[in-house]
């Protein structure tokens, strides 16, 4: 796809602050200490990254989809999780608020927000309903001007670190999803608890807990769109996220290439260079071809929601599409690398890590194919 200059010119500043900033040392400290720098947050916020898209009157830089997916793909080419950090209130932490919030609570949270002065994670899933959103148990009882909470929201990317969160509970039980609403929960009010810190396999550097609600008075001010309009506002939140991800997958699949690409240049086996080998030079090929398909995906999801069209449909294909060639191109990358793509140190032994979840968070490929067939399909 043929980019505008201004496109190109949105790659050049993310590409240039990604390298910058995350120097492989930094990088290195993140994975050591499981800490991402918040001088480098402050930077990231400073310079706009946070509020790509959200409108210039709620502090944001007013962009559109394709400027987002290609400042995603470039920070994902140097550091997944830093690209998750200018990911995230970009998603799924300001689109809840963006497409159901009233005007005073996008003042008052999305501006904020995009300074980097405040996180608000976004709490769909639970430990007995992860693909099927629907299936919530957490419960909001309305009680005069106020609502309680109960239940528990599991994984929750920045949980521990946030200062509200957007918590998906269902008014009428009896309803189920049908009642389901969004709303702003403060991390500071009584009976909101935070779960312990999981230890993952990759995206060290950004954490993750469950959130537990036990009987929190959350007044009505702070509900989210219309009751009831929960489950449909968080699968159109869930619409902009997953063009995230695969933007995501997109940065690190080029990355493993890239480091596929050079490795295969320096090394020497059997008296020439691994890219000499047509064994190598031939998954090289396919993987720079998949990588290739994947952009062309990945923009065509982005464009598809700037332009009004079935936003659903591209952004799962994106997603699905380009978080599985990821993994494929990041397993390659390793075995080009040998030995060595096992041990730290090796760039590619981080991304094979950092790129495992891609095709789970967000909806895992499955869920990505259930939307796509449906939407081909015609339910
Ligand atoms: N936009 C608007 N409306 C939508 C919609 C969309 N994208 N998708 C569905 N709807 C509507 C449907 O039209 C339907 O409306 P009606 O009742 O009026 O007919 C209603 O919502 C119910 O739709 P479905 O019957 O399709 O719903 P379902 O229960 O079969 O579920 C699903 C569909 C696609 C599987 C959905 O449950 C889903 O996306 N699951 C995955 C959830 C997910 O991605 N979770 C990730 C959480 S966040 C995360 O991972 C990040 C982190 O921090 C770790």
């Amino acid at each position: 796809m043929q980019l505008a200059e201004k496109y190109e010119l949105m790659r050049k500043l993310a590409r240039d602050f990604a390298t910058t900033e995350l120097t492989p040392e930094i990088l290195d400290q993140v994975e050591d200490t499981g800490i991402f720098p918040k001088d480098i947050q402050k930077k990231m916020a400073d310079t706009g990254f946070y509020g790509i898209k959200v409108p210039v009157k709620y502090g944001g830089q007013g962009s559109d989809h394709l400027a987002y997916a290609i400042t995603i793909e470039e920070f994902a080419r140097v550091s997944a999780v830093g690209s998750l950090y200018v990911n995230s209130p970009n998603s799924l932490g300001g689109m809840p608020i963006l497409i159901a919030g009233t005007e005073e609570q996008k003042m008052k949270y999305l501006k904020p927000m995009v300074q980097g002065e405040i996180v608000i994670p976004f709490g769909l899933t639970e430990p007995g309903g992860g693909s099927d959103a629907g299936g919530v148990r957490s419960t909001a009882k309305k009680d005069g001007d106020y609502y309680i909470l109960n239940g528990r929201k599991t994984f929750i990317t920045m949980a521990p670190f946030a200062d509200y969160s957007v918590i998906y509970a269902n008014t009428d039980p009896a309803k189920g999803a049908k009642s389901m609403t969004a709303f702003i929960v403060d991390m500071k009010l009584p009976g909101v608890s935070l779960g312990k810190e999981e230890q993952k396999l990759g995206l060290v550097g950004c954490a993750t807990s469950d959130i537990i609600l036990e009987d929190v008075r959350v007044h009505k001010d702070d509900i989210l769109g219309e009751i009831g309009s929960g489950f449909k506002d968080a699968m159109k939140v869930l619409d902009v996220g997953r063009i995230g991800v695969a933007a995501q997958s997109l940065g690190v699949a080029q990355a493993c290439l890239d480091e596929a690409i050079k490795y295969s240049k320096e090394r020497k086996q059997f008296g020439k260079y691994l890219c000499e080998h047509q064994a190598i030079a031939f998954m090289l090929a396919d993987m720079a071809t998949k990588v290739k398909a994947a952009r062309e995906l990945v923009y065509d999801a982005a464009v598809t929601k700037d332009t009004g069209g079935n936003s659903t449909l591209a952004s799962s294909m994106a997603k699905y599409y380009a978080s599985e060639i990821c993994n494929e191109v990041a397993a390659k990358a390793l075995q080009i690398h040998g030995g060595y793509g096992f041990v730290r140190g090796f760039k590619i032994e981080r991304l094979y890590r950092d790129c495992r979840v891609f095709t789970i968070y967000e909806g895992t490929s499955q869920v990505q194919q259930m939307v796509i067939s449906s939407q081909i399909l015609g339910k």
